[in-house]
């Protein structure tokens, strides 16, 4: 190569490294020079394939010079296309109403369901008395549900449990959490206290105060010696924990075919202390739950020794206290998922 090629050559690389300014142009224009000079037939690789040509000495002179010219160009179009990127995305920031600067909206938080908040307060005040906490399925057996409970097959008192019995299967959804009571005995040896928090289902027309779902607690104790007397002591000092301590728990003759003698059991009125109102029928007391001593035959179908070990067992409805001690007016509110209805129970309320 002569000295005129190469000032020549030197002079074409002055001018192409000079044009790398007049790059500063949009993302297309930008596009169009990378084509144009580092494309397959761009100026920059038109000379790095001419280097073929050149003699070895004149390769060495000129190589690395054509070699750092090409670097260049690759680099100065990324950080150009960076840079128009960058400036395209703020570009499109400032067009949309926002400001960055604003602090962020918390996310909406959930909150336990009232009906959960007040099983859990239940279980808590049971659980501080020494009862631990038993599960059970929501689809029993007839056994669990009803005969091991000392509810035989026709007798009367299963009218009264209007039942969802499953289709060609021996199996039901359970209309109360006594079964629970049977599997545990089944599965423990006395003594034992235990609750069965749950949902339960009955056939049921749905009105302010019937569902054909809700939720019950039961309660358990067996042990040797267990009188009426722990049953009214445990079940007097869990009203008071519920509805204050001025609360007054009366107890009244009942059926029920698993307990025997069997009570209902009242708290007195916590809207009138006891004086007469709407809530409680002039009467000054409300139903809470259902109660009595471990009935023989339920003892003799866990495979308990009736004459050894005696208990205490009742249950109450969730939905019946939580209307009470949060003064719901409808029992269907509970079900709606009615977040307007929901908000207004915080737990620590409860
Ligand atoms: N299982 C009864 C019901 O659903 C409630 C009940 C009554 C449970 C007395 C008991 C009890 O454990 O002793 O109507």
């Amino acid at each position: 190569m002569s000295a005129a090629d190469l000032s020549e050559l030197g002079k074409k690389l002055d001018a192409l490294e000079s044009g790398l300014d007049t790059a500063q142009l949009d993302l297309n224009a930008l596009e169009a020079f990378r084509v144009q000079s580092l494309g397959r037939k761009g100026e920059v690789t038109e000379l790095l394939k001419s280097l073929k040509e050149l003699s070895l000495e004149d390769r060495r002179a000129v190589g690395p010079r054509v070699q750092a010219l090409k670097t260049k160009f690759e680099d100065s179009i990324a950080r150009r296309r960076a840079e128009l990127e960058t400036a395209a995305d703020a570009a499109s920031l400032q067009n949309i109403d926002l400001d960055l600067s604003l602090p962020a909206s918390a996310p909406p938080r959930g909150r336990l369901h009232p009906l959960t908040q007040t099983l859990q307060e239940i279980s808590r005040i049971l659980s501080l008395m020494g009862f631990s906490w038993a599960e059970g399925p929501l689809v029993e057996t007839e056994r669990h549900n009803f005969e091991a409970l000392n509810i035989p097959e026709h007798h009367a008192a299963r009218d009264l449990q209007d039942t969802f019995y499953l289709q060609d299967i021996p199996l039901l959804l359970r209309t109360h959490t006594s079964p629970v009571q049977i599997r545990t005995m089944e599965s423990q040896q006395p003594p034992l206290r235990v609750i069965c928090p749950g949902r339960v289902f009955r056939h049921e027309a749905v009105d302010a105060t019937h569902s054909a779902v809700f939720h019950q607690i039961e309660g358990l104790a067996v042990d040797k010696g267990i009188s009426f007397a722990d049953l009214k002591g445990t079940l007097e000092t869990f009203l008071k924990k519920v509805f204050g301590p001025r609360t007054k728990t009366r107890f009244l003759p009942s059926y029920y075919p698993f307990t025997e003698p069997s009570a209902d059991v009242y708290a007195s009125c916590i809207f009138c202390s006891g004086s007469g109102c709407p809530i409680c029928k002039q009467s000054g007391w409300i139903e809470i739950m259902g109660a009595g001593m471990v009935h023989p035959n339920v003892f003799k179908a866990v495979g308990y020794d009736p004459e050894l070990w005696s208990g205490f067992a009742f249950g109450m409805g969730v939905e019946r206290i939580a209307i009470l001690r949060l003064g719901v007016p409808d029992m269907r509110l509970f079900f709606s998922n009615d977040l307007r209805f929901l908000k207004q129970f915080d737990e620590n309320l409860v």
